[in-house]
């Protein structure tokens, strides 16, 4: 006789009760980082766990860096930007030796699971070492170059995208009154999600970003559009770019236009500091519940995301895929916009 056996007894049943996670933020820091830490201690904490809490990434798991955390030592840090576990982008980890003794550290300290809150490398090497070692691994989205597929958002790119407007909305005063084209350079690696949305939040005249590096020239299509004489500024946001960044493209200008008077603003890592927004404090805090409930539920090897307002399990081999799409629609509307 064949008896029907509910999926959450089944996983009772075959999954080894997980006792103590481990905790650790990885890569760059994004403003949220910290609420994150902070849902996933209380998380844990309230369904009866233990939580350890991991500095520098894996550097530290590697290093046996590990405090057990508290629900106090989570205390008044969901404002706080920057993440005060610290992180690291650890060299150590890409190596078989490294993630070896990441292993040994876990098993003398107890730790059944890990979650990982990073981006792309640092859920990269999640789902590495969840390869090697029978180990459940969790990642959390926190980027805040929005570049993680199966997530509408990451953690820290609404912050770092208001904060690109604030400074650009400055750059404008200055821009206007001495008439100026300003090229501002603005953080996303190689995606362009940061350059495309803080244009269209600034009223910039253009965004120049990778995703279109094979179209057309992307400065010439700018020029191309003429520059309407009643305006007193340009602003060009564009994306950071090891050979095509701002600088490449005002001194194009510079040479090309003469006519023009152009200056560059890189705004760097300022954009990643701060008190995280509204939006990222409640994107962390539901992602670091949905992680610990996603270990409760026997999940491993999978990245906790929101689509659509729902909470979905995305398999790390998706999430760092590298191809989550910008709204082409959006970025043709720029043109428009700047009429
Ligand atoms: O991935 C986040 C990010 O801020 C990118 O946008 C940027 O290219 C990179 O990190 C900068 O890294 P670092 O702080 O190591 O210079």
């Amino acid at each position: 006789m064949c008896t029907f056996v509910p999926a959450y007894i089944q996983k009772n049943i075959i999954m080894p009760k997980i006792k103590t996670i481990g905790v650790l933020t990885s890569g760059g820091d994004a403003p949220g980082m910290n609420a994150a830490i902070r849902a996933v201690t209380r998380a844990a904490i309230a369904n009866g766990l233990r939580v350890m809490g991991i500095y520098r990434g894996y550097e530290g798991l590697i290093n046996d860096e590990i405090k057990e955390f508290r629900t106090e030592d989570v205390s008044g840090i969901i404002g706080r930007g920057g993440t005060i576990l610290k992180t690291a982008r650890s060299k150590d980890f890409t190596t078989v030796e490294g993630r070896e003794k990441a292993y040994k550290v876990m098993m003398d300290r107890g730790i059944d699971a890990l979650i990982v809150i990073g981006g792309n490398g640092s859920l990269s090497g999640a789902r590495i070492f969840a390869q090697e070692y029978d180990i459940p691994c969790i990642g959390l989205p926190g980027t805040i170059d929005n570049d993680l597929s199966g997530t509408d958002l990451t953690i820290g790119y609404d912050t770092t995208l208001n904060t690109i407007m604030e400074c650009v909305d400055k750059i404008r005063d200055t821009a206007n009154s001495h008439q100026r084209i300003f090229f501002v350079e603005v953080m996303g690696r190689d995606a362009g999600f940061l350059a495309q949305n803080s244009a269209i939040a600034t009223g910039a005249e253009a965004a120049i970003i990778p995703e279109d590096s094979t179209a057309a020239d992307q400065l010439e299509q700018f020029i191309g559009r003429g520059i309407r004489k009643s305006k007193s500024s340009s602003i060009v946001i564009v994306s950071e770019s090891p050979k095509c960044g701002a600088m490449y493209y005002a001194e194009r200008v510079r040479k090309e236009y003469p006519e023009f008077d152009v200056r560059v603003s890189i705004l760097g890592h300022l954009q990643r500091g701060g008190s995280p927004s509204a939006g990222d404090r409640i994107l962390a805090s539901r992602l670091g519940l949905g992680a610990v409930q996603a270990l409760l539920d026997g999940q491993r090897n999978v990245m906790i995301g929101i689509r659509n307002d729902e909470i979905v399990y995305v398999p790390f081999s998706a999430a760092v895929k590298s191809d989550k799409p910008l709204k082409r629609d959006v970025l043709d509307a720029l043109s428009v916009l700047s009429l």
